[in-house]
């Protein structure tokens, strides 16, 4: 299974994608968790993304391409991936087209999951993350049991340093600007679907597996 899925800051694409990939048993490949682990391990890549991250502009496509691409080619994406946050520019997602014909593949699904804007502020300024094993929660919709402490595995939660209003602001003016022509790019190959990522998680989540099937 291979698997874009879009939709702007905070629609909902992680918390889907790490459901997803549990039950079906292919990795989540989520550039802005990649780009953050570089960013924490002062690595070259995260040198150069740091600045455009914390602006809540997109680091350059090459970087992102040059992570996909060497990503898509281990081992354990041999039985499919789940694309969370790319491709974010139509450059992005001509050279993704370029980098599957190359492997002989082809994504399957392309799916966007929609909001409205003025809920995704809420949802981001809301949310936090597990710092062992990135489970995602959110003040409102989904508290941990023990405020603070992961249900799941133990660890601390987290806000990002993006998740701020302004900077989440931004990010949604960059999604409309650079992002959404993308779906242009998939609409006309009948792999192009859209769910209501209004819906409560667990519909968000039935709806993704009955297009998956
Ligand atoms: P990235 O990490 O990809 O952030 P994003 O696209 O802004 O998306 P988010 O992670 O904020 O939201 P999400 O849709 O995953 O929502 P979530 O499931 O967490 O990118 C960060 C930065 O990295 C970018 O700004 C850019 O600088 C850079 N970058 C990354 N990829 C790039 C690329 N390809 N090119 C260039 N630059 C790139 O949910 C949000 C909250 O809502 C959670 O609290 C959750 O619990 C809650 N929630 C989820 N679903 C529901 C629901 N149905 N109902 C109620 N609450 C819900």
């Amino acid at each position: 299974m291979k698997l874009i899925l879009m939709g702007p800051p905070g629609a909902g694409k992680g918390t889907q994608a790490r459901r997803i990939a549990e039950s079906y048993g292919v990795p989540q490949l989520s550039t802005g968790d990649m780009l953050r682990a570089a960013v924490k391990a002062g690595t070259e890549v995260g040198q150069k993304a740091k600045a455009a991250m914390e602006s809540g502009g997109l680091v350059t496509d090459e970087i992102v391409v040059g992570i996909i691409a060497d990503r898509i080619g281990e081992a354990d994406c041999g039985k499919g991936f789940i694309l969370d946050g790319f491709p974010r520019t139509v450059a992005q997602a001509k050279a993704l087209d370029a980098m599957l014909a190359e492997r002989g593949l082809q994504i399957d699904h392309v799916i966007d999951i929609a909001a409205d804007t003025e809920a995704l502020v809420a949802r981001i300024t809301g949310r936090s993350t597990c710092a062992g094993c990135g489970e995602g929660y959110h003040a409102v919709h989904k508290k941990p049991a023990v405020a603070g402490v992961c249900d799941k595995c133990g660890g601390n939660l987290t806000t990002r340093a993006d998740d701020n209003e302004e900077t989440v602001r931004n990010r949604l003016s960059v999604y409309h600007q650079q992002t959404a022509p993308v779906m242009d790019h998939y609409r006309d190959g009948g792999k192009f679907r859209t769910v209501d990522g209004m819906l409560p998680m667990d519909t968000v989540y039935a709806q993704l597996c009955a297009i998956l099937g």
